[in-house]
């Protein structure tokens, strides 16, 4: 796919048909994008009863590593729902348009789904978050210089962090604390007087993937939940230097317990 080629919604449909029919279920309430450290979140949810390699659904790339493609899963949940995972999210900065960047929260629209949660692994601009520290994100500050709608198409984004999706995750652990993410085109990470810049705005957490997603969602008007894992303190916060591989780590240690936070917090939804 191009960014000319046809149109994001009618793929986003062809990929909601491909979804139901292989999996059996014709409507998905809740939809997940499962962000790094966020993962295990898939097997506590409830039943799978369908996984779907990505790249078998229209729109969808394959990961890039042989044999390991995104998986997209329908869970049936504890309360009579169903949620669909989507473990392929296309960034940003893979320059391949910000259409195959929301075609993954379009599909869930189009498979019926009411509430986006959008999770991921991100660097934390106040002190006390230790990495590990999973925090809600309350809104957000867009430095891609993009956006995923097209045209004239004038999207309220006033409480795009849904308030009462909030309260519900806080009345799982009262003690999450919440924050302004602020999206960096990235693959970088950024300079401390980047991080700086971005405290400065008003920014608590630095990402690469989530904003552009969170516009995305508002647009097929659906209600969203964003949470970052902070997995280290963003670059010059902390007076070491940032490596993936710890980032990936941080992931990893904490994601058993954020994982059954998150599968709580669904089971409210
Ligand atoms: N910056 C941007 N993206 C990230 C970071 C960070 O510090 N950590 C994990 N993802």
């Amino acid at each position: 796919m191009t960014e000319t080629d046809g149109n994001p919604f009618e793929l986003a449909k062809q990929a909601a048909e491909v979804i139901a029919k292989r999996s059996g279920i014709k409507t998905h309430d809740i939809a997940l994008t499962l962000g790094s450290g966020w993962g295990k979140a898939a097997e506590l949810l409830g039943e799978t009863v369908s996984e779907i390699p990505a790249d078998e659904v229209p729109g969808f790339f394959s990961s890039g590593i042989p044999g390991h493609s995104g998986l997209i899963r329908s869970i049936s949940l504890s309360q009579g729902k169903h949620a669909l995972v989507v473990g392929a999210r296309t960034h940003f900065y893979e320059d391949k348009g910000v259409r195959a960047v929301a075609h993954s929260v379009r599909t869930a629209a189009a498979t019926g789904a009411t509430i986006m949660v959008l999770t991921n692994g991100a660097g934390g601009i106040k002190e006390q978050w230790k990495p590990g520290t999973p925090v809600l994100i309350s809104d957000h500050i867009n430095l891609t210089a993009s956006s995923p709608l097209e045209g004239a198409t004038f999207i309220d984004l006033t409480d795009l962090y849904s308030a009462r999706l909030r309260e519900i995750a806080r009345s799982v652990d009262s003690g999450l604390d919440e924050g302004v993410y602020v999206q960096f085109r990235g693959p970088h990470y950024e300079t401390p007087a980047e991080v700086q810049m971005a405290k400065t705005m008003g920014g608590h957490i630095v990402g690469m993937s989530t904003a552009l997603e969170a516009i995305a969602a508002r647009e097929a008007g659906m209600e969203i939940l964003g949470l970052s894992l902070i997995t280290n303190l963003a670059a010059g916060i902390s007076p070491n230097p940032l490596s993936h591989k710890e980032v990936i780590e941080a992931g990893q240690s904490a994601e058993p317990v954020i994982s059954k936070l998150l599968a709580e917090i669904v089971a409210k939804l």
